[in-house]
């Protein structure tokens, strides 16, 4: 396509007025290791492979879109946050980021634990084969049949959230015989800066017992009263998709001056304390992650020294990423359909899928990339926005990229860092097939959570 037909690069950019990118990438075949999982890269005939496949293969073999994701990468990034967390600490994966029977398997091989926020992740975990000693159980509105049943399996940890929660529980261990573990869940008054639906520290929310005013040691007092209960520490998850570590500092600050009144005022150490999850992870080049172990150092020293200066032994440590694990280690892979270019606007590309396998960008505005991956192309960037083929004009998977000139229908495209919270969030809107995901590594595709079928979604219709 010429490029009068597609007025690309700065010319377009100009007329951006709500995007990130000021001018496109040097290169755009180059794949940004930020992004892109670790066995990813281009073979000699320039097409994207991941775990030695060429995509081309793959989308023939698995159709699209599809989620592909890279094992290998996966369990490095297991074995990173195990490494760097060390003997004294626990890292919990936070299954609603992704969860599947093959990726409780492999945690459980890599020696992570789990925490499920339902009773069907639940289910899946014990399903899968994961020691309930190792799952920890949390949900701001669990019912009375998923807490039995989690009491029952056995789970490691229930996580408090609420006063009635904690009679709830109480009640229901003491009538199966039990003394269930669990943690309060409290709320630092962290303000995390991330957009406001994932951010979870700040007062006015539906997660957690406030430390302020009292309520959270309030709750410490009542829980401590219940032979039901062995409450062995306290929790705190800021929020998701963030960067700066301050708001962990604080976070980690603030539990440990409650251990301190809790050890004041009963006379007891509690010995545990979580530190949630929600690191952020690189969605485009932009982005600039932490790295586990530097995590793990920041945590771990903050810790000690507010322990010091209080006079507490260290606590142990519990993490709960998701979305720094898996989201990373998969890309969504869409065939390109229909190409729309808007004059002095930017080109509409539309592809197989949308909102129905990715809402974050909806629901968040959140930032992806995406690349040709099927072929390279030496074409001039074109500035697009890549769209789904919902009903809705938010349907968008990519705000603002760029993509070669050339691009035409039958390309195959795809979006980066889409492991975490794409196929958990994914929807039948439209009547969408939710799409596979699979797994791949070592010259090898198979697949861990099939295409919903036709068949699968008529089934649920029973008038
Ligand atoms: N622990 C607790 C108690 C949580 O609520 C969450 C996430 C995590 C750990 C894991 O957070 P992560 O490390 O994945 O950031 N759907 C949103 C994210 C919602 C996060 C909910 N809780 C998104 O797509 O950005």
């Amino acid at each position: 396509m010429s490029r009068s037909a597609h007025p690309a690069g700065p010319r377009h950019a100009d007329v951006l007025t709500e995007g990130h990118y000021s001018a496109p990438p040097a290169d755009l075949n180059s794949l940004d290791p930020k992004v892109w999982s670790s066995t990813v890269t281009r073979d000699k005939g320039g097409e994207l492979t991941v775990g030695g496949l060429e995509v081309s293969r793959l989308a023939e073999e698995f159709g699209t879109p599809a989620y592909f994701l890279d094992e290998a990468d996966f369990r490095s990034r297991c074995r990173a946050w195990a490494d760097a967390f060390g003997r004294d600490a626990d890292v919990f994966y936070a299954g609603k980021a992704f969860l599947s029977r093959a990726v409780v398997r492999w945690l459980h091989e890599e020696r992570l634990n789990l925490d499920v926020c339902s009773g069907t992740e639940l289910a899946t975990a014990l399903d899968a084969g994961m020691p309930a000693e190792r799952i920890a159980f949390h949900g701001n509105n669990k019912s009375e049949a998923e807490i039995r049943r989690a009491v029952e399996a056995g789970v490691g940890r229930i996580v408090l959230d609420s006063f009635q929660e904690i009679v709830r529980v109480a009640h229901i261990a003491q009538e199966l015989g039990k003394v269930q573990k669990a943690f309060i869940r409290v709320t630092v008054g962290v303000e995390a800066h991330t957009h406001e639906f994932i951010a979870t520290a700040h007062e006015d929310q539906k997660f957690g017992i406030a430390l302020a005013g009292g309520q959270a040691a309030e709750a410490v007092r009542r829980a401590l009263k219940l032979d039901g209960l062995e409450l062995t520490g306290i929790h705190s998850h800021i929020g998701s998709q963030i960067f700066d570590m301050a708001g962990f500092e604080v976070s980690a600050r603030r539990v440990v001056q409650l251990l301190a009144e809790v050890r004041d005022e009963h006379g007891v150490q509690l010995p545990e304390i979580d530190l949630g999850g929600g690191l952020g992870i690189a969605y485009t080049s932009e982005d600039d992650p932490r790295e586990p172990h530097e995590i793990a150092k920041a945590l771990t020293e903050i810790v000690a020294r507010e322990c010091d200066a209080a006079g507490l032994r260290a606590p142990r440590i519990s993490v709960e990423p998701g979305r720094a694990i898996v989201g990373p280690t998969a890309f969504t892979l869409y065939e390109v359909g229909t190409i729309k270019p808007l004059e002095g606007l930017r080109t509409y590309v539309s592809v197989d899928g949308g909102m129905s396998d990715n809402i974050r960008t909806a629901l968040y505005d959140a930032e992806y990339s995406v690349s040709l991956v099927s072929r390279t192309s030496d074409a001039e960037p074109m500035l697009v926005r890549v769209v789904g083929k919902h009903c809705e004009s938010g349907d968008i998977v990519v705000r603002d990229a760029f993509l070669p000139a050339d691009l035409a229908p039958g390309d195959l495209i795809a979006v980066p860092a889409t492991g975490a919270y794409c196929r958990s969030m994914a929807s039948n809107y439209n009547h969408a097939l939710r799409p596979p995901v699979v797994a791949v590594r070592d010259g090898s595709a198979r697949v861990i959570v099939r295409r919903e079928t036709e068949e699968d979604l008529l089934r649920l219709d029973v008038g």
